[in-house]
């Protein structure tokens, strides 16, 4: 992709600033990939939804680090960020938002995960965070990864209240998806709303998804 005028003020900024640091809805104007006048499309959580007593004790929203362990997780790290708003637009603060995914070798956080891939001790598998002020969220994770009978995606859930939404980020374009029953079952509109288009920043990958309740 060619970079518009945009995308390289962004990639200028991102080089001088830490992400956390970056100003509200600079990423959104130049990144997003998400359709925000449509409501995330749903998805079923799945099987491997991690209990609270399958959790580390570590539950942040860095999914790559465990606190109390030294080596990081392997796999491509991701930042994985956005806002959460209204069909409307409006931002919603407070709004808890949790991830969990495969680790880099296709294993889950989870008792019931049969695959017999060995499990990376140091990916943390689950982490939540709390949306801020302007609806934004933020997490350092690993790039989704297939596992035998899915196409790379990460499941996350949104608590605001009453509302709960539940929903799958897939890779954009990843040639998998055409071959993965849940994508498949969606329509186009539907999956513009989940699909991620990551951007390389030197080693680290980032996307911006915005997630409507
Ligand atoms: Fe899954």
């Amino acid at each position: 992709m060619k970079p518009t005028p945009g995308r390289r003020k962004l990639l200028t900024v991102l080089g001088l600033l830490p992400a956390g640091l970056l100003p509200a809805g600079l990423l959104a104007s130049t990144t997003a990939s998400a359709d925000t006048t449509r409501q995330t499309a749903s998805a079923a959580a799945g099987p491997f939804y991690p209990t609270p007593s399958m959790r580390f004790p570590d539950i942040d929203n860095d999914l790559v680090k465990i606190e109390s362990r030294v080596r990081e997780a392997g796999g491509e790290i991701l930042q994985l960020s956005g806002q959460v708003t209204t069909v409307a637009g409006e931002p919603l603060p407070g709004v808890r938002i949790e991830i969990w995914q495969c680790d880099v070798n296709g294993r889950y956080l989870h008792t019931k995960d049969n695959n017999s891939a060995t499990a990376d001790p140091d990916f943390q598998g689950f982490g939540f965070t709390v949306s801020d002020e302007a609806g934004r969220y933020a997490f350092r994770t690993i790039k989704p990864v297939s596992y035998p009978g899915r196409t790379p995606h990460i499941h996350v859930k949104l608590l605001h209240g009453d509302t709960e939404l539940i929903t799958q980020l897939y890779l954009k374009d990843h040639p998998q998806n055409e071959r993965d029953g849940l994508y498949r079952r969606m329509s186009a509109a539907e999956r513009a709303t989940v699909d991620m288009t990551v951007v390389e920043q030197g080693d680290v990958l980032m996307t911006e998804i915005n997630l409507v309740v």
